[in-house]
């Protein structure tokens, strides 16, 4: 079976995490916490890199230490991870799911600034956003750089402006990717520094992996602080076993921070992999009618964390259909994510509502991804391209 997925260990893995286990460091401190959190941060060009145990606890802790809570509201996109919507109800706080872009399936900041003019009232004395129908305020937008491909985050950035929210980025997709912004004439950004915050998950099936893991980054040094003291558990400065507030423990191991810095150590040769996969894909996928390939904006540098494809009515069979085939052929694929607004936590009266969101609900029926890990060959990347084209062709 050619796997969705297959992570590549970097060169000097074994000899960090070695070295943790023979000087007994592998509990939450230890010099590689530290070393993966300077490195992680010199990467993207910014102050602060706080390690967590995962990219939800990252999304989570960000939320927090930003004061989002009980009475407030954060916009998300609805075609995501389930850790995305998760992260806000964590915080009493209320997601409000918005429908994505057909193009690169992220956000939509249409959509997004037709909910906030029709349904909410910005009052410049207090700055806040209201929502009239739910009395709660709007406090934040999270854009999530879906499949390796950055938001448009000039557009994210005028509306939270506007509308004095904060903006948290999910790049647990999309390590290492660019956006170009126009605003600042074409000035390259990392996903992830664009915001108040940044978060990013180290899951092993991400571009850089810890095994588990997550990170959040960001410029600000309160909220850096405020994150540093929720995620050990608010330890008093002044007195052992005094606990300041409510807080979590989302420390991560040096076991797995020593995995990051090996990791990290490579990370432009693992995104030139990628991109060498997704040319790959499509030089050979190019002709196959039907098929939708992954885009890349020019305002973008896509670093292509799964290989997304689109199938549509041209092509002849269902999505279920080619997934079901390619299987047969030995080959793994996922399928996109099912929206949010139609998950358990949600589903109340979802039917009333589904129609508000045509774009993610025709994107999860018809998008998956192909084998996208960074172990994969340049011989299985054409067995895929000959199975899917073998399929489409019989009737
Ligand atoms: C977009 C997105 N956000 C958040 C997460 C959550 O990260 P984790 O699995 O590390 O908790 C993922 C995870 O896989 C993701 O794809």
């Amino acid at each position: 079976m050619i796997p969705v997925n297959e992570p590549l260990m970097a060169k000097n893995t074994l000899k960090y995490v070695t070295d943790c286990i023979k000087t007994n460091w592998i509990s939450s401190a230890g010099k590689y916490i530290t070393t993966f959190e300077e490195n992680f941060a010199r990467f993207l060009g910014t102050k602060h890199a706080v390690t967590t145990t995962s990219g939800t606890t990252a999304l989570h802790l960000a939320l927090e230490s930003l004061g989002i809570g009980p009475e407030d509201e954060v916009i998300v996109p609805d075609l995501t991870m389930i850790a995305v919507p998760y992260a806000v109800l964590y915080t009493g706080a209320k997601p409000v799911f918005i429908d994505v872009d057909p193009d690169i399936f992220n956000i939509n900041p249409e959509k997004v600034r037709e909910f906030l003019e029709s349904q909410c009232e910005y009052n410049p004395k207090s700055k806040k956003t209201i929502n009239k129908n739910t009395g709660r305020f709007v406090k934040a937008i999270l854009p999530v750089h879906l499949y390796g491909h950055c938001c448009p985050m000039d557009d994210v950035s005028a509306i939270a402006e506007e509308f004095n929210l904060f903006i948290v980025e999910d790049a647990a997709e999309a390590h290492g990717a660019l956006y170009y912004s126009q605003k600042n004439k074409g000035e390259a950004f990392y996903a992830g520094t664009m915001g108040d915050a940044g978060c990013f998950s180290f899951y092993a099936n991400k571009i850089i992996t810890t095994g588990e893991g997550g990170m959040m980054v960001t410029e600000n040094d309160s909220i850096a602080d405020k994150a540093r003291r929720l995620k050990d558990l608010a330890h008093s400065t002044e007195k052992r076993f005094l606990h300041t507030e409510l807080a979590f423990n989302y420390r991560m191991t040096n076991l797995q921070a020593a995995v990051g810095v090996s990791m990290l150590e490579e990370i432009d040769r693992f995104i030139g992999i990628k991109r060498k996969m997704a040319a790959a894909y499509d030089e050979r996928l190019q002709d196959v009618e039907g098929l939708r390939l992954p885009e890349e904006k020019h305002w973008a540098k896509n670093v292509y964390w799964m290989y997304a494809v689109v199938v549509e009515e041209a092509f002849g069979k269902p999505r279920d259909m080619l997934m079901a085939a390619l299987k047969e052929e030995g080959i793994d694929t996922r399928s996109f994510f099912i929206p949010a607004h139609r998950q358990f936590v949600f589903l109340r009266d979802w039917e009333s509502f589904d129609q508000n969101f045509p774009v993610s609900n025709g994107l999860s029926e018809k998008g998956f991804y192909l084998p996208s890990g960074l172990a994969l060959t340049e011989e299985q990347i054409d067995t895929v391209c000959a199975a899917v084209k073998k399929i489409r062709s019989k009737t």
